[in-house]
């Protein structure tokens, strides 16, 4: 059977795409849910860890949930074309949909702090590939006043049809467990779009009958770069998870509502932890995420050393169900997954050469 898109298995709960509207889509959505054994008893043992690897939509990120329905309705509203600024999903995701569309993309970017993978795509996709000496939170704001008084579509979160998109994560979550959403939700946090649409999806589906609870959201920022945590903006944000080096989201209050609605928590996590959870879950799960993806897990591990599940009530079975969203494929930032590995060993082509190297077996052994 032909992968549905995101918009065509979930349109009855899209009402701002209209009827008969050209949808552009590469499929997305219908990611993976996946048991991580391995990491969980890790963690804690009380605890049974999903991870939805959204890493496998097309354009490797979650992003394209969104995407899909932000150009669909740019295009049915006569735009020729798009414009975001982004930390690099973003952008390789509008570049994408553009590029199916048929219309241009603009893509704004902070200089040098885009993942190589990430800034491959957009240029390959045809976007215009504008890079400014600033951070994101200076690119968004300009691109914000330019798509105001100009007539392209702004693809940035701030636009409402990207979260309707986005929220169908909650919704396969739901379906994937019979009905039923997870005792606790798990993601990164940089310009809070994703976790405001997650919350509003897991709401709308609970009033629609289709789902029975309410999760508990969980989400992390790193640590040079957590405004919310620290309840200030971040004039210079820094992490090597650079998806999310954000200093001001621009969905701030509403990462807070679903915070405080849902009786969750906005923690922050460091780069080291962030590494460690990165190469855990690719070393002991076989999931590679870019690092801003990891970030949720690097959470998960911190509040169960601080105690938080030891007392915590499930809704459903003999477990603590968690689900994590990782949001962006490994393969997105080949830099940082070479840096946090041990080095390839060079060897002389030579079989003895190869075999002392494998330190598994040596062939007087054999
Ligand atoms: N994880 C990844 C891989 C991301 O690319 C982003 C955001 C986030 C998490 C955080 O999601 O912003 O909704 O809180 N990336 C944006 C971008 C900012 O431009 O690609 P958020």
């Amino acid at each position: 059977m032909l992968r549905q898109g995101i918009i065509e298995r979930y349109g009855e709960y899209l009402p701002c795409v209209p009827e008969g509207a050209g949808i552009i889509s590469l499929s997305e959505g219908s990611t993976p849910l996946l048991r991580a054994h391995n990491i969980e008893s890790r963690i804690h043992p009380r605890i049974e860890l999903w991870l939805k690897y959204e890493g496998l939509n097309p354009s490797g990120s979650f992003k394209d949930r969104g995407m899909t329905v932000a150009v669909t309705l740019a295009v049915r509203e006569g735009h020729k074309a798009v414009m975001c600024a982004s930390t690099g999903n973003t952008s390789a995701s509008a570049a994408a949909y553009a590029a199916r569309a048929g219309i241009e993309c603009v893509v704004l970017i902070p200089k040098g702090r885009i993942a190589k993978g990430k800034l491959a795509q957009s240029m390959i996709h045809g976007a215009r590939v504008l890079q400014i000496d600033g951070n994101f939170d200076m690119a968004l704001e300009l691109t914000r006043s330019i798509t105001n008084n100009h007539a392209i579509a702004l693809v940035n979160s701030i636009n409402p049809h990207r979260l309707e998109g986005q929220k169908t994560g909650a919704f396969e979550i739901a379906d994937d467990f019979g009905g039923v959403a997870p005792d606790f939700h798990v993601l990164p946090v940089g310009n809070a779009g994703n976790i405001t649409a997650y919350w509003m999806g897991y709401k709308e589906y609970k009033e629609a009958g289709k789902s029975k609870n309410l999760p508990r959201m969980l989400g992390f920022q790193a640590a040079g770069a957590a405004p919310i945590v620290l309840g200030k903006p971040v004039d210079d944000p820094q992490t090597f998870a650079t998806a999310i080096r954000i200093g001001n989201p621009a969905s701030w209050q509403k990462a807070l509502d679903a915070r405080d609605e849902s009786n969750g928590v906005i923690g922050m996590v460091t780069d080291r932890q962030i590494k460690r959870a990165y190469r855990t879950l690719a070393a002991a799960e076989g999931v590679f995420v870019e690092p801003a993806s990891a970030a949720g897990i690097a959470g998960l591990f911190k509040l169960a050393q601080s105690g938080f599940f030891d007392n915590v009530e499930q809704f459903h079975g003999d477990k603590i169900r968690v689900v994590a969203v990782l949001t962006g494929h490994g393969l997105k930032d080949p830099g940082n997954a070479v840096e946090a590995s041990e080095e390839a060993i060079s060897v002389e082509a030579t079989e003895d050469a190869i075999l002392d190297a494998m330190q598994l077996y040596h062939p007087s052994e054999t």
